[in-house]
């Protein structure tokens, strides 16, 4: 995390901190289109979205945010060219390794969610050390969804469940909400308030289906690689205009 903030370092005076969301769901679209705009392989588009998340992540703690998680690669992102997803996955390894040490003295505590046993036998040893190395940490809470699929998640938790049905350890109409979200990846966090895509797209894409019941969206024309903090406090600013009802009246 060595990308340093050079505008907005405090929370702006203008956002509310009392409302502040506290776990903020992202989709960092248009790395590919970004590079192509610059007549640049796609590639360097990741490279400079990486930048982007560092400063996001750093962001998201100096102004009080508890958690952030980000769609860093789906299930249908194998269908991408092999030279891109091999890329992809060095570089999530190789940001992990660099990474490391700042997260453990920053206070971070990283977690990976999605179907990570798919995931290059390199990758999930880094991932394993990761979350180990900052386990106990307490201050923002980084969550990346990595081989991630909303429905294949709910439908692990569904055969979860049916084979405890099958074996007699709970009873159907033990099946609520509460028990349901325990059996999800995201097992141990709340859901987020706030979801944000970038590039303008206005699609779910499979993401946190279950946990995005009742977020706010957003969604920006910026592409990810050009994402700061003053297209974040314009996120939350909006946000912060919203009521949020939950089906109430
Ligand atoms: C979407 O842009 C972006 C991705 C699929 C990759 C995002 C990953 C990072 C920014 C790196 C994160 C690293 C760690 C360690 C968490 P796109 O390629 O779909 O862009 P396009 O829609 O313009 O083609």
């Amino acid at each position: 995390m060595t990308a340093k903030p050079t505008v907005l370092h405090e929370l702006p005076a203008d956002l509310d901190r009392e409302k502040l969301p506290q776990h903020v769901a992202v989709i960092m679209d248009g790395n590919g289109r970004w590079a192509r705009n610059q007549g640049l392989p796609r590639i360097v588009g990741h490279q400079h979205g990486v930048d982007v998340l560092k400063d996001l992540l750093r962001c998201c703690r100096d102004w009080g945010i508890q958690a952030l998680t980000v769609y860093a690669f789906s299930t249908e992102n194998w269908k991408r060219p092999l030279s891109e997803v091999e890329f992809l996955m060095t570089l999530f390894e190789r940001v992990l390794r660099r990474e490391l040490d700042e997260m453990v003295a920053e206070d971070v505590r990283i977690q990976f969610v999605g179907n990570l046993q798919a995931l290059p036998r390199s990758l999930q040893e880094e991932i394993d050390r990761a979350m180990a190395a900052t386990r106990d940490n307490r201050g923002i809470r980084f969550n990346v969804a990595t081989n991630y699929g909303g429905r294949q998640e709910i439908l692990q938790a569904c055969r979860a469940l049916a084979r405890q049905v099958q074996h007699g350890q709970i009873q159907p109409e033990e099946i609520d909400e509460n028990l349901f979200s325990r059996h999800l990846y995201t097992s141990n966090l709340e859901d987020p308030d706030l979801f944000i895509r970038t590039s303008g797209e206005m699609r779910l894409s499979n993401f946190l289906l279950w946990q995005l019941a009742y977020t706010e969206i957003y969604v920006t024309d910026t592409l990810w690689p050009d994402f700061n903090r003053q297209e974040f406090y314009r996120a939350i600013y909006n946000y912060q205009q919203r009521h949020r009802r939950f089906g109430k009246v």
